[in-house]
């Protein structure tokens, strides 16, 4: 095969123009359920199967970052049952996935308000970050208790207090300055921000940081998104003329 080809089934990609970064909302498990009658928890399940299979797939293609929206700062206002669920769920996953991502060379970062995690899913959380932050293959961000708002607010605090405390001046706010000051610090911003399940919203996603994003959405339901249709995305990006605001003769 060719190295700079990836193929997979018919279908066949160019991997020398590929996102630096992908974002995804991940949106439709409840829908995924109902349809098939199933309690929403059962959508959740299938859901974290298709995580699986796209971070593989990530990893497979060498992208460098993945950001995946697995739970918002609103999510916490759901039934505390399926709160719950959710919760039992990440830590299950972080648990039967630690191998894979220490063996893989992926490093899990949580972005969010993460103390606001139940104690145990905390602590797992921690422990994977832990164990895979030397890794330098796929950075697999998860956003947990995440809210693009609050991660502004957070950011605006950090700058106001190195003001505060003569560290820097108004002249040193600059856009680089701003991004250091945010989760994704360090991280080359989203080139393609993937939403499943067909709403037009960002959902309070990475505002800063997709500012010159392309935005894919699929009508598909997350626990339907499939390696397939991810590739079939990704050629699809590769045709887009990004000029980022400029004219491109
Ligand atoms: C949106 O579907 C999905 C979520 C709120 C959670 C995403 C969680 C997963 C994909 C599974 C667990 C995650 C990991 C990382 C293991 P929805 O419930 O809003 O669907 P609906 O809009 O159809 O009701």
């Amino acid at each position: 095969m060719n190295s700079s080809r990836y193929t997979h089934g018919s279908l066949d990609l160019n991997t020398a123009n590929l996102p630096s970064h992908v974002a995804i909302i991940m949106d439709g498990n409840g829908r995924w359920a109902k349809k098939r009658l199933l309690n929403r928890i059962k959508g959740h399940e299938k859901g974290s199967e298709t995580v699986r299979t796209i971070i593989r797939t990530c990893r497979e293609l060498k992208i460098p970052v993945l950001t995946l929206y697995a739970f918002s700062t609103e999510n916490w206002q759901r039934p505390k049952l399926e709160v719950a669920a959710l919760m039992t769920l990440l830590k299950k996953f972080l648990e039967s996935e630690q191998k894979e991502m220490i063996d893989n060379n992926i490093r899990l970062n949580a972005i969010g308000q993460i103390d606001l995690l139940p104690q145990n899913v905390y602590q797992s959380l921690k422990k994977v970050m832990d164990l895979t932050k030397k890794n330098n293959g796929l950075i697999l961000n998860l956003a947990l208790s995440y809210g693009g708002r609050a991660e502004i607010v957070k950011m605006v605090r950090e700058i106001a207090q190195k003001m505060k405390d003569g560290l820097i001046n108004s002249d040193s706010i600059t856009p680089e300055l701003v991004s250091e000051h945010l989760y994704t610090r360090g991280m080359p911003d989203p080139d393609l921000l993937i939403r499943t399940s067909g709403e037009m919203r960002i959902s309070n996603f990475l505002l800063w940081q997709i500012a010159y994003a392309e935005i894919f959405i699929t009508d598909t339901l997350w626990p339907d998104f499939s390696k397939e249709e991810f590739i079939t995305i990704l050629k699809n990006y590769q045709l887009r003329d990004r000029r980022f605001g400029k004219v491109v003769p």
